[in-house]
């Protein structure tokens, strides 16, 4: 028998998301991303079809293309405005039960010790179903200076993330048991024994005192990391529970997927309790025909225009001011490096080209249901990952299409459940009694003894 998929969404709290551009189409109704209940309408029908999870991507950070921000990234909503995926969770937390939620949050440009609290209030409030996506900062250029702080260099910027981490699994893990509150009106609320004392000093962060949040029901929340520059595969090695990748080939996964595992295991950690899931792009319809036709529709709604500035959003760099001919191997940036690492080998008019069709998409898949059903089973086996994120195309458009068409088949051949058996997102991903970071994650080290 085969293992059965993860399968995640993927969305942001914004007009667009992967690059691409497509929120005039007819059927998208990205447009209503500042509405409460499109968020809770999506959540709600996501857990219906028993997915494994809803994940809002964030950044702070916008286009800017050689110093200047261009006017289609206003007239195309490209990047901004958006809103903040900690709150929209907190709304539609109450309004699930079982599906996992999953937000962005930046080591860069938050501070550990608020960002704990807020972690710990979700965890809480949707009994343990939340997932951490740690990135330090995507399109960090724009993003530091909207802050007013200058930019630390791309590696400096992981070093900083691990601090961070240290001292968020100091007060996640470390501070208040799990047992710390008996909340007793004829005894105590809460156990000064069972209620530890964090002191940290770390090259980047320090804190002294006790944490703001409770215990809660995953303690750590469970940990995503994303982004395949050569610093980021250590860090995901380092802290990631699952990886979330985007690749143009299956082989080029299956690399990344192994590289990471590798260096976990290296770390101590047991590699093959890493779950990895690769971003899918898919269009389904009753015939190739129709199908076809459909991914033209959103094909035709791209510019090179859009595909400069979105490059750039994502790498600090112009790609319009490069030969063509240039290989893709001669640049470099200190901004996000893993949308230049992705087309190593290649040349920059390709790259511009292949960036108008499908901005960060994933792997794209085009088809009738028991095609796209098919590719998904050749994919998750030659690219080596436990299942996938679905970019749509369209919301909910495209995430209905599957809901309605491919995930019946999927379940038919056992690789999707039927029904929820577990309730925290850790336990979903690693198996049930898993509530809690394994022993072999470093997090675990900071738990009080016994614990
Ligand atoms: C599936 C997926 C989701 C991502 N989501 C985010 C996100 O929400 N915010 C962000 O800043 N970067 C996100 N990234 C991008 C990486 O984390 C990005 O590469 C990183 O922020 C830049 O660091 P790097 O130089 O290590 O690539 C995502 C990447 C992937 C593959």
């Amino acid at each position: 028998v085969s293992k059965r998929f993860h399968i995640g969404v993927f969305d942001s709290a914004s007009l667009n998301d992967f690059g691409t551009v497509t929120w005039r189409h007819p059927d998208n109704e990205s447009y209503r991303f500042t509405d409460i209940s499109y968020w809770i309408e999506l959540a709600q029908r996501f857990e219906d079809a028993k997915l494994d999870f809803l994940f809002l991507a964030d950044t702070w950070g916008y286009s800017l293309v050689s110093g200047a921000r261009k006017d289609i990234s206003f007239t195309e909503g490209l990047d901004l405005p958006r809103l903040d995926p900690a709150i929209v969770t907190g709304a539609m937390a109450p309004a699930t039960r079982d599906l996992g939620l999953v937000i962005t949050a930046s080591t860069l440009l938050e501070l550990p010790y608020s960002m704990a609290r807020r972690l710990s209030t979700l965890d809480l409030i949707s009994g343990g179903r939340v997932g951490w996506n740690v990135v330090t900062a995507g399109f960090a250029n724009t993003a530091s200076a909207v802050f007013g702080r200058e930019m630390p260099s791309h590696d400096s910027r992981y070093d900083m993330a691990d601090d961070f981490m240290e001292l968020v699994y100091k007060l996640m893990e470390g501070c208040w048991q799990p047992d710390a509150i008996p909340a007793d009106k004829g005894g105590i609320y809460a156990d000064p024994a069972r209620v530890h004392r964090i002191d940290h000093d770390g090259p980047y962060f320090s804190s002294h005192g006790y944490g703001n949040a409770p215990s809660t029901p995953q303690g750590t929340p469970f940990l995503f990391q994303a982004g395949t520059s050569g610093r980021g595969q250590l860090f995901g090695a380092t802290h990631g529970e699952c990886i979330f990748l985007q690749g143009t080939t299956p082989p080029r996964v299956a690399e990344y997927v192994s590289s990471i595992k590798q260096k976990a295991a290296a770390l101590g950690r047991d590699p093959e309790s890493i779950k990895s899931v690769v971003g899918l792009s898919m269009v389904v319809a009753p015939t190739r025909e129709d199908a076809q036709r459909k991914y033209q529709s959103y094909l035709d709604l791209q510019t090179p225009d859009l595909a400069i500035a979105s490059y750039s959003m994502f790498t600090g760099i112009d790609l319009s001011g490069y030969d063509p001919n240039t290989l893709m191997d001669e640049l470099h940036t200190e901004v996000g490096q893993t949308q230049v690492d992705r087309f190593r080998g290649r040349t920059i008019g390709d790259v511009t080209m292949e960036f108008q069709r499908r901005g960060v998409r994933g792997f794209i898949s085009v088809g009738t249901p028991d095609e796209v059903a098919d590719e998904m089973c050749s994919m998750a086996k030659a690219a080596n990952v436990d299942g996938f994120l679905l970019e749509p195309w369209i919301q909910p458009g495209s995430t209905v299409d599957f809901i309605e068409h491919v995930l019946p088949i999927l379940q038919k051949r056992g690789l999707f459940r039927e029904e929820y058996e577990e309730h925290t997102l850790r336990e979903r991903m690693q198996g049930l009694g898993s509530s809690r970071l394994r022993d072999d994650h470093l997090g675990a080290r900071h738990r009080p003894a016994g614990q």
